[in-house]
């Protein structure tokens, strides 16, 4: 019998077409729409690339006001998200809370929705769902993190755009130019990354005709693992565990000789260096200046210099954010929501992609359990006999 060819986490395998980003591991190079995300990231705010990600062009000024003012009208957290938020337990992830309320949300929109066969929705209908969305996110995350802290939430300002009004939600003060800029290009770094765990979760679930919200809902599962999202997480862990520079050498050893993968290191599709490390590290360096915290890049530089010399393993976009998010004052647990908040704009791409030309995802699977065997005293009634006849004849 010929070996089956099993794609094990279908790597390198091709499973469609897309038209929102390309990631080129050989030239280490990503585009969105086409456009270098080094570029979008100099020059652009988020709601410019959220703009580029679902409608495949940068917004002219009267688009991108139009959808400011849409992100502004969606900006408040409403009552009945807060108190479903207040029904998760203080000490959950946080990404439940997030997971729980874009639940809620999705609930609350299709409500009265006569039957499944409804709920998939227009091009139309899920552009405004994605929007809502994106502008919902930030009052959330900013909730979750007030709410472990014991703070009440902070209303949304409409004189901030996107970035800056997210920083005065969490910390009820305005952020200087330089932080809001370092959390606006991280933004758009984390806001798409092609056929990832997470977004390709979102097409399985999109594929079967369901609802954007529930999509949404799965994708957020897909990221909370520390293999994918969850990894901005655990690079702050892995800093707090080794405290400073000088211990990197001994804390790698006993980490190497563990065998315990390091977080913030490696990837599926680079394999020679992340394209968006580049632009995130410049972005941590100013934090860095900018707090007066060199310890931090001493850490930084350390660990990544001698994991590289000793594996080749380069870092990702988690080993840069991860610091440069606990710098402006994020809680560790809250920089995976951080990242949900980004990549809520390229999962509804690739969801509105994929209904534009959908065709339900249904891999096949080689069977490796027990050969067929039968209950004993089973009597085949009539019909299980003929289906038993067939095969066996078909089985020749
Ligand atoms: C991202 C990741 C899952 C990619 O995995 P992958 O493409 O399946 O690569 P593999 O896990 O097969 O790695 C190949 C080898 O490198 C090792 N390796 C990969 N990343 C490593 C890491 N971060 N620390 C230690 N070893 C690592 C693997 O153990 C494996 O070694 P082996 O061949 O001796 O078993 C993996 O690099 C990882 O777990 N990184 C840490 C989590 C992380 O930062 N995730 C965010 C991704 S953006």
């Amino acid at each position: 019998m010929t070996e089956p060819d099993i794609k094990k986490g279908l790597a390198g395998v091709v499973v469609d077409y897309t038209a929102v980003s390309k990631v080129n591991p050989e030239t280490n190079s990503l585009l969105y729409r086409g456009y270098p995300v080094q570029e979008l990231a100099a020059t652009q705010p988020f709601e410019a690339v959220a703009y580029l990600l679902w409608h495949g062009e940068l917004p002219t000024d009267v688009q991108l006001a139009q959808l400011r003012a849409t992100e502004r009208a969606y900006r408040h957290l409403p009552a009945d998200v807060r108190a479903a938020i207040d029904l998760v337990p203080i000490d959950a992830h946080p990404m439940d809370e997030v997971r729980t309320a874009v639940s809620l949300i999705g609930a609350r929109d299709l409500a009265g929705t006569g039957s499944v066969l409804d709920v998939s929705g227009s091009e139309e209908e899920n552009l405004a769902r994605s929007v809502r969305l994106f502008a919902m996110l930030p009052a959330i995350v900013a909730y979750g993190q007030r709410r472990r802290r014991g703070l009440q939430p902070v209303a949304p300002r409409d004189d901030l755009d996107y970035a800056a009004n997210f920083l005065w939600m969490t910390f009820d003060e305005t952020a200087d130019d330089v932080v809001v800029d370092a959390f606006n290009r991280s933004m758009i770094l984390y806001a798409e990354h092609s056929f990832n765990a997470s977004t390709f979760t979102a097409r399985v679930v999109t594929s079967t005709l369901s609802d954007l919200y529930s999509a949404v809902v799965a994708a957020i599962g897909a990221l909370k693992g520390p293999l994918h999202g969850g990894a901005n997480e655990a690079v702050l862990h892995i800093f707090d565990e080794i405290g400073t520079a000088e211990n990197v050498g001994p804390w790698l050893d006993q980490a190497l000789a563990e065998k315990r993968k390091i977080m913030g290191f490696g990837h599926r599709v680079y394999k020679r260096g992340d394209s968006r490390v580049p632009t995130m590290k410049a972005a941590l360096d100013t934090l860095v200046e900018h707090y007066d915290r060199p310890d931090v890049a001493a850490l930084y530089d350390t660990l990544e210099s001698e994991f590289v010399s000793r594996k080749g393993i380069y870092p990702n976009l988690d080993y840069p954010s991860g610091p440069a998010y606990n710098l402006i004052g994020f809680d560790t647990l809250t920089f995976t929501p951080l990242f949900v908040a980004a990549r809520v704009t390229g999962w509804t791409a690739h969801i509105m992609e994929q209904l534009a030309s959908n065709a339900l995802i249904r891999p096949l699977s080689e069977y490796n359990g027990p050969d067929e065997r039968h209950i004993e005293g089973y009597v085949p009634d009539a019909a299980h006999q003929a289906t038993a006849d067939r095969e066996e004849e078909a089985a020749g």
